[in-house]
């Protein structure tokens, strides 16, 4: 069984199915100058199968992955986020090695995740993923991704 909670060398605290409100979340995705949705966490979590956590010494949210499965082999890595200030410290790739920790504990066989290429590096390299073969259908063409 795989551990619930473990600490980067940084000191930054890893939880599994750790406790996020919506507005952490919304402050996570703005501090980076992303589009922050209020609500997107409460609506995305019924549907999640556990997300990782990542909190400073002050408690703060500081990083985050989402993973969802088919109930089987497979799981999906979303969403990996690193507030602004403490990007380039290491926090996703121990964010996403502890996910992928409990997937497997989970018993699946197979982790995916897709990604624009600028971030090859990120998954490739530094979380350790093979590139393979995939691919995408935009169902609302209409709108831009989010
Ligand atoms: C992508 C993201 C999660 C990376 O978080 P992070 O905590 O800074 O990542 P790490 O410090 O663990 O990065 C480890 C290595 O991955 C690579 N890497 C990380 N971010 C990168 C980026 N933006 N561009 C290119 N390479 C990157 C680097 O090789 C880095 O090592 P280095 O700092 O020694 O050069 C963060 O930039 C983020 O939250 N971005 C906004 C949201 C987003 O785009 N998420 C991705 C969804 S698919």
């Amino acid at each position: 069984m795989a551990a619930q909670s473990t600490s980067l060398p940084n000191g930054v605290v890893l939880r599994w199915r750790g406790p996020l409100s919506d507005a952490e979340m919304t402050d996570l995705v703005a501090s980076y100058g992303g589009t922050a949705v209020p609500e997107w966490w409460d609506t995305i979590r019924p549907h999640s199968f556990g997300w990782v956590t990542a909190r400073a010494a002050d408690d703060v949210l500081v990083g985050f992955v989402n993973i969802v499965t088919d109930g089987g082999d497979h799981a999906f890595l979303i969403d990996t986020k690193t507030r602004g200030a403490f990007q380039r410290r290491g926090i996703a790739t121990g964010v996403v090695a502890f996910a992928a920790e409990h997937a497997r504990a989970a018993g699946c066989e197979w982790l995916h995740v897709d990604f624009d290429d600028e971030l090859r590096a990120f998954y490739l390299e530094a979380c350790a993923f093979e590139p393979t073969a995939a691919g995408l259908i935009h169902l609302r063409p209409s709108q831009a991704p989010a």
